[in-house]
């Protein structure tokens, strides 16, 4: 039986055991978006007892930038700072890989100075303004755009970059009926729906070679008419197809916290669900505390790995804890 203590082997990786931190926002980056020595910092203090170390959302370009000292991966001059953030962090603990973001219509012009696009021109829910509708030609761009922030994850010395498709963000955008009407090969239908955020996962597999490739999926909007588990399970096995290593499972088109969810473990029925669909490893979250609710989850066989969030700001020391507390100490 695996427990949060099991090592877990994913693609020529040896996770040492199966807590994740999971990947939050630190507004401890330059307003330019480059690393700092505080944001180095809060990553070592608590990386030293992960399986799996997520690093937040950093910006694939100025236009999706969301707020404004988010951590940013839209150009060259960003991967030392990178560099250094991965050397320190593998002093201590392997894998670490970095999510990559664009904020589509939850981005805002009073920060980036440019209008935000989104697959159509309606506000996003959690948006501040209109968006404009992606024409082919910035489709085009975006994806380009998380193909070079791929590489430039890798080239920094990151152990595979996680791609996020939750949240409302640009590629929520897509899959979600809600703020998707395009009536083009990009909507229209669920495949239609689909299409970019999969050819965003087809164009990364290529560039990272043998790196993990992990996606933050949206598995349901949480809201009326917006995407459900049925289609988010379709999607899932593509994602597997399509050589995705992990899938963290999270939700909730107006953010990662919806406010109705409460207790312990809130979108862990959705990984199972997600599960029941894949034979790779799924990441389980959601208002997690205590190590025996993690172990416990990891025993059942409900996810295969747990992201402790919040309770991981607030106790640096949690995993640590944790691992003594499971090994009787
Ligand atoms: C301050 C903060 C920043 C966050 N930033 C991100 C992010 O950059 N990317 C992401 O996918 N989720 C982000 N999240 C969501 C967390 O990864 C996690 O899914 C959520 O907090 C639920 O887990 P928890 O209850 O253990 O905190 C953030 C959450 C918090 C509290």
């Amino acid at each position: 039986m695996q427990s949060l203590l099991s090592t877990l082997k994913v693609r020529g990786f040896q996770l040492k055991n199966r807590i994740v931190m999971p990947p939050m926002a630190t507004e401890l980056a330059t307003e330019e978006g480059h690393v700092t020595d505080e944001l180095i910092e809060h990553y070592v203090n608590r990386c030293k007892y992960l399986g799996l170390l997520i690093i937040e959302h950093s910006y694939v370009s100025i236009e999706g930038k969301i707020s404004p000292r988010q951590l940013g991966i839209y150009n060259d001059k960003l991967i030392d700072g990178l560099k250094q953030l991965v050397n320190e962090v593998h002093k201590y603990m392997k894998p670490v890989v970095i999510q990559i973001n664009h904020g589509g219509g939850k981005a805002s012009s009073k920060i980036t100075g440019i209008k935000p696009i989104a697959p159509s021109p309606i506000m996003v829910p959690g948006g501040v303004e209109e968006p404009k509708e992606m024409t082919l030609e910035d489709i085009e761009r975006v994806l380009e755009a998380f193909e070079k922030a791929a590489k430039r994850a890798i080239e920094a010395g990151f152990d595979g970059v996680e791609i996020h498709g939750a949240h409302g963000f640009l590629l929520n955008q897509f899959t979600s009926p809600i703020t998707n009407k395009r009536l083009d090969a990009y909507g229209r239908t669920m495949e239609g729906r689909f299409r970019f955020p999969l050819e965003v996962v087809e164009k990364i597999r290529k560039v990272i070679g043998n790196k993990l490739l992990l996606y933050r999926l949206g598995a349901d909007d949480m809201m009326p008419g917006g995407l459900t588990i049925k289609e988010s399970r379709i999607f899932a096995a593509k994602l597997e197809s399509l050589g995705v290593d992990i899938i963290d499972v999270s939700g909730g088109l107006c953010g990662s916290r919806p406010a109705h969810l409460t207790g312990q473990g809130y979108f862990i029925p959705l990984a199972e669900k997600i599960r029941e669909v894949v034979e790779i490893p799924v990441i389980g979250v959601g208002g997690i505390k205590d190590p025996e609710f993690a172990d416990k989850v990891i025993r059942e066989g409900r996810v295969d790995l747990v992201a402790i969030g919040r309770e991981m700001l607030r106790d640096p020391k949690w995993a640590e804890k944790a691992v003594n507390k499971l090994k009787g100490k």
